[in-house]
């Protein structure tokens, strides 16, 4: 079986050999720490080995679950925020066709809310399922955060007085704490059907536990060959060999170039499967390095379109960044650009050549020219868009990131900047607790 590749010779000429041969130690040191449980914020390593200890019956009653909701949604809303919605909706996107959210037919549909306090996009959302079937599956492991509690307040509420109680709790599943929490607490009294996110797993780190697997399983894909890619690359981690491990390789030439003053690392696909997938990743990295005054600013292009906007910030603006690409080898279909008798538009040299033959020029093309302009360049490449390199990675990410934020000397598990607003917005707001503050 092919695995995820990581190509550095493009990133390699920017730094000095000698600096980056030091890495060979440097990573191995922060790896023992990270696996001994040793550095910082150790008590949020469930996740590390999650593909291999999750048990074969969690996955067969999320597939049960997943299989009931099917049976009776047209729609099922995901509500969650942050890593409590953002894994999920990047593998749906990825694995999903481009235009399946517009086909009739393809059920049940998985939709997401609970991400933003818009008036409009709850309205909208609410005006969307008046006339569908729909389930709830809510997701928060605090069980307190205010985006989704009001999200599923407003679901809870319209399911509720449509079909009364009995009927609106067959309908929602909630993913929560084992014991604490509001939405613990409204499940039990309820009865609502619920999945344990463990203690020591945090929010951007879920995705391949309950939290991100049963929404996927409700889209219809194969969990358990995400589990295995992502066991996969899990083993493929362990490699103390710095050249047979992607993941050391990362994430030191992302110290690496960081000591450089490129702080701003930009994820680049060619797939805009792949669009939302950054998404999550940004997420990963930003809210796990970003403390301290410190950490890489990740940002993430959708080419070839934003080749003809940010590309050109990219080969020629403030030079403090570099890229990195996810390459997918083999498209998922098959089209041939067609030769045209009159041939106006002058491409009948390129006829009967896969659109995709065009899409890695223009990547290939896209990385020499950074390149030449003075951008560094990653280039991680998967076989293919599947759920089995998706886990893969998925893994490689999170155990990359983790990596980064000790090589970066900050604690890559707690995220306490994003209690700044909240305090503010509950002062506004006059909750009762921070009413006098
Ligand atoms: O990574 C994190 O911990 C955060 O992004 C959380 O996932 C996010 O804030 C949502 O939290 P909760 O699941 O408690 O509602």
């Amino acid at each position: 079986m092919k695995n995820l590749q990581i190509d550095l010779k493009n990133a390699l000429p920017f730094i000095s050999q000698e600096e980056f041969k030091n890495y060979d130690k440097l990573i191995r040191q922060e790896d023992k720490k990270l696996i001994s449980g040793t550095g910082r914020g150790s008590e949020f390593l469930g996740w590390i080995k999650l593909p291999e200890t999750i048990s074969t019956d969690l996955i067969s009653e999320i597939n049960k679950t997943a299989e009931e909701l099917r049976k009776i949604s047209e729609i099922i809303v995901v509500v969650g925020i942050g890593g409590s919605y953002a894994g999920s909706k990047a593998i749906i996107n990825a694995l999903s066709g481009n235009f399946d959210h517009l086909q009739k037919g393809i059920n049940p549909k998985v939709i997401f809310a609970g991400q933003n306090l818009s008036e409009d996009y709850h309205y909208d959302l609410l005006d969307f399922l008046k006339d569908k079937q729909y389930s709830i599956i809510v997701i928060s492991k605090s069980g307190t955060t205010t985006e989704p509690a009001i999200a599923f307040r407003l679901l809870r509420k319209d399911l509720e007085s449509r079909s009364g109680k009995n009927e609106a709790r067959k309908r929602i599943v909630a993913i929560t704490d084992k014991t604490k929490g509001a939405l613990r607490e409204l499940s039990k009294k309820e009865g609502y059907k619920t999945f344990t996110i463990n203690d020591d797993i945090g929010g951007r780190y879920s995705v391949l536990s309950p939290v991100g697997l049963l929404p996927v399983a409700c889209a219809g894909f194969n969990i358990e060959e995400l589990l295995s890619g992502a066991k996969a690359m899990m083993i493929t981690a362990q490699n103390q060999n710095f050249n047979g491990n992607p993941v050391y390789q990362y994430a030191s030439i992302r110290h690496a170039l960081y000591l450089k003053n490129k702080t701003t690392e930009i994820l680049a696909c060619f797939s805009p499967q792949l669009s939302f997938f950054a998404e999550w990743w940004k997420q990963l990295f930003g809210e796990s390095e970003g403390k301290e005054n410190k950490g890489i600013f990740p940002a993430s292009v959708n080419f070839t379109t934003d080749l003809h906007s940010l590309g050109q910030y990219i080969q020629e603006g403030l030079r403090n960044i570099f890229e990195t690409i996810i390459s997918v080898e083999k498209t998922r279909s098959d089209l041939k650009i067609p030769f045209d008798t009159d041939n106006f538009d002058k491409l009948n040299y390129l006829s009967e050549k896969p659109l995709d033959f065009v899409n890695k020029m223009a990547e290939s093309g896209t990385i020499a020219a950074h390149v030449d302009g003075k951008v560094p360049n990653i280039k991680i490449t998967i076989p293919e868009l599947n759920e089995y390199f998706l886990g893969q990675l998925i893994y490689f990410f999170e155990k990359s990131c983790s990596l980064s934020g000790y090589l970066l000397g900050v604690n890559p598990f707690d995220q306490q900047g994003v209690e700044e607003y909240k305090k503010n917005m509950f002062t506004l707001l006059g909750e009762p607790g921070y009413r006098d503050s």
